[in-house]
């Protein structure tokens, strides 16, 4: 995490930085306020985990229909019916691990419904979103064919909820086993004779709410039942995820780990959305000041979380997944009618939100194994839009590019980062009313010769001047890119696709102990540095 320092400490620590006045008028405007930070190289959190900026794809709105999938014989542009832009788009962000197909929806879904031949596929009415008739013509092939196409690692959602042991258990043997059994041969005549070896399962899906309504102890002794009866086929070793808390309910996550009775699972996932209480392109400052200072809470949420399930797990086998996270705004129902529900645009204020969550994950690197941005396309704080199911133009949204400026802290390992002044997570109690401040954001990561810093400035009023000493490395050259608009509900519109994108950005090496740039107001931006 940022460890905060005061004044006297910083400067004693940082022997090589200068005051603000003393920082080059040239490269600093004049009415900007200075922020100093130090980036710790010589002192590491952990693996910056790939998986971190994986995502979320569930039976929703236009999420898949219409989204990733247009179908085979659709006039818009397709690769064996996955929508081709789409395609190009994912590959090139790279996805690590991609999770489906729900969400709430995967506690109603039947997995034999969604093989065999198309035409004969179960039609059945998707409850959760719509009561609308989900025709199945994307199901299990057509998901492991789209991984295998943007090159994503598969996670499927097992249904507990309304599900069973057994239902579970075939999924797996029909997926995972060689050859030779009634559902493997089963499998390879519907087009797969090698097994898809599908690693990730999740047992359930908020199953204190959507996925079954359980109290811990009940979901526990499901856990428990269902995966008496799962194996690893093959090469494949399973990785089985339990249901984790809603937000940072501490009280689930007690109550299923000592219900679990020692079954302990492979990863634990929660789930945490930042609301807003405006619509996405007329976010109000207040509300955007509320849902950008929530990932403080999220923060916060990831400690205190992983610090329950170390009294479990002191060895930390278990991965801490936050398979669900991002901003849900409040929504336009005349742009759900058309685009599909849960539809929602992307704006400055998303991309800004991103690179606060992206930050935290590498900050709290060590506590975490997987982040799945809700939702890819379409839904929520989706990394790509498309102007409606039919609609043939498909944008990358400013939360794309924030991705994008992260990537290059993949398989890094991240290192500590103080930071002056910066204030603590600090979650919201009960009746209280906070300030809300909201600061320079900052992780680092750093492997062989290239540190890699990233900036987020989500303040709407002021633009900082950023002053970083290193520590433990020396840099030769730094270049960095910059995602900044100054109107912070501006959004990648459909018909100004490229409003919002990365741009070089001016990034300045100093006695080579020293990275300066300038943070515009609502500004995220990755620093790469050539270090020794
Ligand atoms: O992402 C939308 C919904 O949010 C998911 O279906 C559910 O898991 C969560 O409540």
């Amino acid at each position: 995490m940022t460890t905060t320092i005061t004044r006297r400490q910083f400067t004693q620590r940082g022997a090589a930085l200068l005051l603000t006045a003393m920082v080059p008028k040239g490269l600093f405007g004049s009415a900007q306020s200075s922020k100093r930070v130090v980036i710790r190289a010589d002192s590491e959190i952990g693996l910056v985990r790939p998986e971190f900026h994986s995502h979320f794809a569930e039976h929703l709105g236009s999420c898949i229909y219409g989204g990733i999938w247009v179908g085979k014989n659709s006039p818009i542009a397709n690769i064996n019916g996955y929508r081709k832009q789409a395609v190009e788009y994912l590959k090139e962000l790279g996805v690590p691990v991609l999770r489906w197909p729900g969400g709430c929806f995967a506690d109603d879904y039947h997995w034999r419904d969604g093989i065999g031949p198309a035409e004969k596929r179960a039609k059945r009415v998707n409850i959760h979103w719509g009561n609308y008739v989900e025709d199945n013509s994307f199901g299990t092939h057509e998901f492991l064919e789209f991984c295998r196409l943007i090159g994503a690692e598969p996670y499927l959602a097992g249904n507990v909820g309304s599900g069973t042991p057994e239902e579970l258990r075939d999924w797996i043997e029909y997926c995972n086993y060689p050859s030779g059994s009634a559902l493997a041969d089963e499998r390879a005549a519907n087009g797969s004779k090698e097994p898809f070896g599908v690693r990730y399962w999740g047992v359930g899906n908020e199953n204190w709410g959507c996925g079954g309504e359980m109290r811990p102890e009940e979901y526990a002794a499901h856990y428990r039942r269902y995966t008496v009866y799962t194996r690893n086929f093959g090469n494949t070793r399973l990785y089985l995820v339990a249901c984790g808390p809603n937000g940072n309910d501490l009280r689930w996550s007690r109550g299923v780990m000592e219900a679990l009775a020692g079954r302990m699972p492979n990863g634990f996932s929660m789930h945490y959305y930042e609301g807003g209480s405006d619509p996405a392109v007329k976010f109000s400052v207040e509300a955007m000041k509320t849902q950008l200072a929530s990932f403080a809470a999220v923060e916060q949420a990831l400690i205190q979380q992983r610090a329950l399930l170390d009294t479990y797990d002191p060895n930390r086998r278990i991965g801490l997944i936050l398979d669900e996270w991002g901003v849900w705004d409040r929504m336009d129902p005349q742009e759900e009618r058309t685009n599909g529900r849960l539809w929602q645009q992307a704006t400055m204020r998303s991309a800004v939100a991103a690179g606060l969550g992206l930050n935290l994950f590498n900050r709290q690197a060590d506590k975490l194994f997987m982040c799945n941005i809700a939702q890819m396309v379409n839904v929520l704080q989706s990394v790509l839009l498309t102007d409606g199911p039919q609609g043939q133009r498909c944008v990358r949204t400013a939360n794309y590019w924030a991705f994008m400026l992260f990537k290059l802290h993949r398989a890094k390992t991240a290192v500590r980062v103080e930071t002056e002044g910066a204030l603590p997570p600090q979650p919201a109690g009960p009746g209280l009313r906070r300030e809300i401040v909201l600061d320079l954001s900052v992780s680092a990561s750093h492997k062989d010769n290239e540190l890699v810093i990233s900036f987020v400035n989500p303040k709407h009023d002021a633009d900082m001047q950023v002053d970083c000493a290193l520590r433990g490395v020396s840099a030769q050259e730094a270049s960095a890119q910059i995602l900044t608009h100054k109107d912070y509900n501006a959004c990648n519109a459909f018909d100004a696709a490229d409003t919002i994108v990365p741009r070089p950005h001016a990034a300045r090496i100093e006695g080579g102990s020293r990275l300066l740039l300038d943070l515009p107001a609502m500004s995220v931006a990755t620093a790469a540095l050539k270090v020794a």
